[in-house]
C-alpha cells in the first residue's frame, strides 16, 4: 500500500534543472495547489454552491522572461516529451503538444482578452499531484500559468479574474465544459479554510476548516478519470435539457440551482427524459446539502457534515450517475469504519478519489482496512494521502 504524507515540494534542485534546460536567466518560483471538494459536487455548472479547499499537493514552476516571441515549456513530469516551443501569438490547440496545451491555452485566452504578452517565457514545471486523480492538476497548471504571466508582466488581474480566464482556457482551448470550481479553489484557496462559493454570482467566503481531532484523507481509487473523454459534457447537456424544459413553466430562471426543492417538485413533470430529471434532481438536492453542510461545520456539528457527505455520494451514484464501482467500494468501506465522520467521491467522478474525514487516532486503521477491503473487492490498490490545506496560487 502506498501512503504519502504531504511533501514540501520538489526534493531536487529545480533551479539547476532550469539552468541545464534553458541556460542563463535567473527564474522566479511559483506554486499552484490542487484542490479537493468537500461537498457541492456538479453544482458549479448549474449556478449552485461548492465547498472546496486547496491542498498542499500541487505544481511548482520556475519562470523567466525571455526576449522574442517564443514560449518554451518543459515539464519534469513528462521529461521524455522534451521542451515544447510555441509562438506567442494566435496559439491553437495542437494535440502533438500534449500537456503543454493547458498552459498554452491560458496564454491564448490572455491574448484574446487584450493581454498579448510583450515577450516570451521559459517555463519549467514539476508537480506532485497524482495525474488523472481528479485533484485538479489541469486547473493547477492553468492558474499557475495565468499567475506567472500576470505577475511577471504586471497584467494587474486579481485571483478571481485569473480563475475565470483559466476556466475559459479549459472550456475553449481544451474543450471541457467545466464549471469554475477548480480554477477558483486553486487560485483563491486559503490555508486551514474551505471556500463557500456561489458559482452563479462568484460570491465567496472562507470557512475555517475546524476538523478538531480529525484529518482529511484523500483516497485515490487509481482508476484514472479523464474529464474530456468521460461523460462530463454529456451530463452538462442533460442538465441544460432539464433547464430548457423547466423554462417552459418558469421562463425567468437562469440556472437549475435557483430552484428550491419545493419549486423543483412543482415543475419537475415538465422534464421530458428520465435522465435529465435525475441530473437536475441531483444538482438541486446537492446544492441544498452543500449549504446545510457548511452551516453544520460552522456550528461545530461535524456529524451532520458527515451524514451530508454520504447523501452527496448516494446522489452522485444514483441520480447524477458519475461514480464507478471502485468509488462506491471506497465510500462504502469508509462508511463502515470506526472513526470515520464522513466519506464521498470528490471531483468530476468516473474514477479519481474519495475524500474522508477521519479521527486522527483511527487514520492508520482506516488506511489498512479500506486499503485491504478495496483490493479484495476490486483487485486494485488504493493510495492514501493525509492532506493539509494550502493557500492559493502565488509566488514562493
Ligand atoms: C470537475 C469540473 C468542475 C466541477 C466538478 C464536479 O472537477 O472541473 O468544474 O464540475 O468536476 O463538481
Amino acid at each position: 500500500m502506498d501512503i504519502k504524507k504531504i511533501p514540501g515540494g520538489p526534493n531536487f534542485d529545480m533551479a539547476a534543472r532550469f539552468r541545464e534546460i534553458y541556460g542563463g536567466e535567473k527564474p522566479e518560483a511559483f506554486f499552484a495547489p490542487g484542490r479537493v471538494n468537500l461537498i457541492g459536487e456538479h453544482t458549479d455548472h448549474e449556478g449552485g454552491h461548492v465547498f472546496p479547499c486547496a491542498i498542499a499537493f500541487g505544481i511548482w514552476a520556475l519562470a523567466a522572461v525571455r526576449p522574442g516571441k517564443t514560449l518554451r515549456l518543459c515539464s519534469l513530469n513528462f521529461e521524455e516529451k522534451g521542451v515544447v516551443e510555441a509562438p506567442l501569438h494566435a496559439l491553437e490547440h495542437d494535440p502533438a503538444r500534449g500537456w503543454a496545451n493547458y498552459p498554452l491555452g491560458v496564454i491564448r485566452v490572455l491574448e484574446d482578452h487584450g493581454h498579448a504578452l510583450p515577450a516570451g517565457l521559459d517555463l519549467l514545471f514539476w508537480g506532485n499531484l497524482p495525474e488523472g486523480a481528479g485533484l485538479s492538476s489541469s486547473a493547477a497548471i492553468e492558474v499557475l500559468t495565468a499567475r506567472i504571466a500576470n505577475d511577471l508582466f504586471g497584467l494587474g488581474r486579481d485571483g478571481v479574474k485569473l480563475a475565470v480566464l483559466s476556466q475559459e482556457a479549459e472550456n475553449k482551448f481544451i474543450g471541457v465544459q467545466c464549471g469554475i470550481m477548480d480554477q477558483f479553489a486553486v487560485s483563491m484557496g486559503k490555508k486551514d479554510h474551505a471556500i463557500l462559493l456561489d458559482c452563479a454570482k462568484l460570491e465567496y467566503r472562507y470557512a475555517p476548516l475546524a476538523l478538531g481531532d480529525c484529518k482529511l484523507v484523500i483516497t485515490n481509487s487509481n482508476v484514472p478519470h479523464s474529464l474530456a473523454s468521460s461523460e462530463y459534457n454529456l451530463r452538462r447537456q442533460q442538465c441544460e435539457a432539464a433547464l430548457a424544459d423547466i423554462r417552459r413553466l418558469r421562463p425567468g430562471i437562469k440556472n437549475l440551482c435557483e430552484l428550491s426543492r419545493e419549486d423543483f417538485d412543482a415543475v419537475k413533470d415538465a422534464i421530458k427524459t428520465p435522465e435529465a430529471l435525475r441530473r437536475a434532481r441531483h444538482a438541486i438536492t446537492e446544492d441544498a446539502r452543500a449549504l446545510r453542510a457548511v452551516a453544520a461545520l460552522e456550528g461545530g456539528d461535524l456529524a451532520t457534515f458527515g451524514e451530508l457527505m454520504k447523501g452527496s455520494h448516494l446522489s452522485l451514484r444514483d441520480d447524477y450517475q458519475v461514480t464507478v464501482p471502485e468509488l462506491d467500494a471506497l465510500a462504502e468501506l469508509a462508511w463502515g469504519q470506526p472513526g470515520v465522520v464522513g466519506s464521498r467521491m470528490t471531483g468530476g467522478g468516473f474514477g479519481g478519489c474519495t475524500v474522508s474525514i477521519v479521527k486522527e487516532a483511527a487514520v492508520e486503521d482506516f488506511i489498512r482496512e479500506v486499503g485491504e477491503g478495496y483490493t479484495k473487492r476490486t483487485g486494485r490498490t488504493a493510495s492514501f494521502y493525509v492532506t493539509e490545506t494550502s493557500d492559493g496560487a502565488g509566488r514562493v
